[in-house]
């Protein structure tokens, strides 16, 4: 599909940093239509843009593999702003220098604005900013400015306004630096002169007649996920084409939430859907399941699994001869492999593409309504079509759905003491053998669980007792218990019906009272998972790992109102076969957001 725009006015370059689309998405919300490039494109493909960002990374200027620019880019007369890693990388090319830091700097900082300059418009005196950096520029380039700079980053924004050119250490596109969007908001507006073109709701029209243009007088198919991106996709097909013209299979695979296969029903149902069908292959997921612990195995043979039951609707349906495509609700991240990204370390994979849909996409008989939107741009088009708050607010789930969120283990064992006897409460440590995935320094980890007895009185807590181990990447409060830690055992379990229920079950009541406090809306995910860890009629614990994030790509754990925790831990406890409710205190890094 191609770009609404054309030329955009702002290509935001990607150095390989986790911030890239963010700076983009910050750029839109601005009203400027902005897209995504990778930060070697050549100067003369982005002629005509109004301005171009460089993106923060995660490499050294001087490691000779790390990303740059074109440097007549520089030269052009094109106002560009470089963050973080653009900033050294700018400093470098210009003949400034660049030192590696020996500690790195992460978290806040106090920006001194020293040169006022139209960069700074409406920002004065002292800022919080938001630094992620270990080298840092220590000499300007000849001609540039020093415009602000922290206690321990003495060039922190640097400038050659002339030739609108511009550059800050911290990342003005995070919510952590306030004055971050008025500061992207002068660039835009008075160093590039970009004028307001983007209103993703506005877009709607020329969607829908892209979308006829693709299809001509074919129809359109649909594997639906009742997720936010496929139903509006398909919903924009819908209004574009009729319901006479778009099919939607959704597949049941036993591995969803309790009442998803009614909710996405109901909501297919409401658009007056003349072609939804759900096709049941619980029964085919659970038994291919049969006694698998390894969450890669288990990602795996679900990916497997997809393929085989969406090549047989392939097959069935006849959708495979020229009478129809392939609609798709891919967003705009999904297309563009970042060079973070691609070189980055498998931490977990995601799902197969099915070869029948891999032949249609190279015939190029697929339609992706949504491949320019980002996320928030969905939701706001979803609104506008009139689709339900309910589906468009739901969080994130992963395709392989509950398999992941319900662990399995091939060995027993009691949780073992790391305090000394007779600790007080507070000072107590257990080490769970259950293993869960982790992430640290870009490497996928998969260790043990260290359980609390109470809450520890800071958040720095939990991070510094997993940097004292080696044998952990995560961190639990055990919230409530049938019998004491040192009773619960863990024992061999795998993936059943009966634990698949039990999980479905408890994550209903989590839903439910989340739900109903309004504190779902506070957070960006709420995973429930279930362990093997308890006793001998309650064979099983519960935890609750409510995080909050941007993408995804990291993710802070965070404490829920203590009256809600105790209502959940209470009604948890009344579920069949729970033993224990334990609340995950660990950030991504270095746990993941799932714990498989
Ligand atoms: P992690 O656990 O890697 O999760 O920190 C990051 C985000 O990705 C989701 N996730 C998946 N989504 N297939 C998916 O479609 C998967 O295999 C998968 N694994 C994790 C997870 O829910 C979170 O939003």
């Amino acid at each position: 599909m191609p770009q609404n725009k054309e030329v955009p006015q702002i290509t935001v370059l990607d150095a390989g940093g986790q911030y890239c689309h963010l700076i983009a998405r910050r750029v839109r919300e601005l009203g400027v239509y902005a897209d995504v490039a990778p930060s070697e494109t050549p100067a003369a493909a982005l002629a005509g843009r109004r301005g171009v960002i460089i993106s923060g990374g995660p490499s050294s200027v001087y490691d000779p593999s790390s990303p740059t620019i074109d440097p007549a880019l520089l030269a052009s007369g094109t106002p560009v702003f470089g963050i973080c890693y653009g900033q050294q990388l700018m400093a470098h090319l210009m003949g400034g220098t660049v030192t590696q830091g020996d500690r790195g700097e992460y978290g806040f900082a106090q920006l001194d604005i020293e040169n006022p300059d139209v960069i700074f418009r409406n920002v004065s005196g002292r800022q919080q900013v938001w630094m992620s950096h270990r080298d840092l520029v220590t000499k300007v380039p000849s001609d540039f400015r020093i415009l602000a700079g922290t206690d321990t980053c003495h060039i922190a924004a640097m400038g050659w306004p002339e030739r609108r050119l511009y550059a800050v250490q911290f990342h003005p596109e995070v919510a952590h630096t306030p004055c971050g969007l008025t500061i992207l908001s002068n660039f835009l507006f008075d160093v590039c002169g970009c004028e307001r073109d983007w209103d993703p709701a506005g877009q709607i029209d020329a969607v829908e007649e892209q979308i006829r243009a693709v299809a001509g007088d074919r129809n359109i198919f649909f594997f639906v996920s009742g997720g936010v991106d496929s139903t509006v996709a398909y919903t924009l097909c819908l209004q574009a084409l009729g319901a006479g013209r778009v099919h939607g299979t959704y597949v049941d695979t036993g591995l969803m939430r309790e009442g998803e296969t009614d909710f996405v029903r109901a909501n297919f149902d409401a658009l007056g859907a003349a072609s939804f069908a759900v096709a049941d292959a619980r029964d085919r997921f659970l038994s291919a399941l049969n006694g698998v612990t390894d969450p890669e195995r288990k990602r795996h043979i679900i990916g497997e699994m997809f393929v085989e039951v969406q090549e047989r609707i392939l097959e069935s349906e006849h959708y495979l001869d020229g009478h129809w495509i392939l609609g798709q609700g891919t967003i705009y991240p999904d297309t563009i492999e970042s060079g973070g990204s691609a070189k980055a370390d498998l931490i977990k994979t995601h799902h197969n593409r099915v070869a029948g849909i891999q032949k249609l996409i190279e015939g190029g008989r697929i339609v992706e309504p949504l491949a320019s939107f980002y996320k928030d741009e969905v939701r706001v088009i979803g609104r506008q079509l009139g689709l339900a708050a309910e589906l468009l607010d739901r969080h994130p789930f992963p395709g392989p759905g509950l398999a992941i969120r319900c662990l399995c283990s091939e060995t027993s064992g009691a949780l073992e003491p790391l305090h000394a006897a007779g600790a007080p409460e507070a000072g107590r440590q257990w080490l769970i053998p259950v293993r869960s995935v982790g992430v640290q320094g870009d490497s996928r980890t998969y260790r043990s669980v260290l359980a609390l007895e109470t809450f520890p009185g800071s958040p720095d807590e939990a991070p510094a007792l997993i940097n004292q181990r080696t044998d952990v990447n995560r961190v639990v409060v055990a919230v409530r218990t049938v019998a004491p830690l040192s009773t619960l055992r863990v024992e061999p379990a795998s993936l059943t019906q009966n634990r698949l229920d039990r999980l479905r079950r408890a994550d209903a009541v989590v839903r439910r009272l989340a739900h109903d406090s309004g504190f779902d809306q506070t957070i960006w995910q709420f995973p429930v998972v279930l362990i093997p860890v308890g006793t001998a009629d309650r064979p099983d614990s519960v935890v609750l790992r409510p995080i909050d994030s941007v993408d995804g790509m990291t993710a802070q754990a965070v404490r829920m109102p203590t009256d809600l925790l105790d209502r959940m831990a209470r009604e948890l406890s009344a579920v069949e076969g729970i033993a224990a409710v334990f609340y995950d205190l660990t950030n991504k890094p270095p746990g993941t957001i799932e714990w498989e």
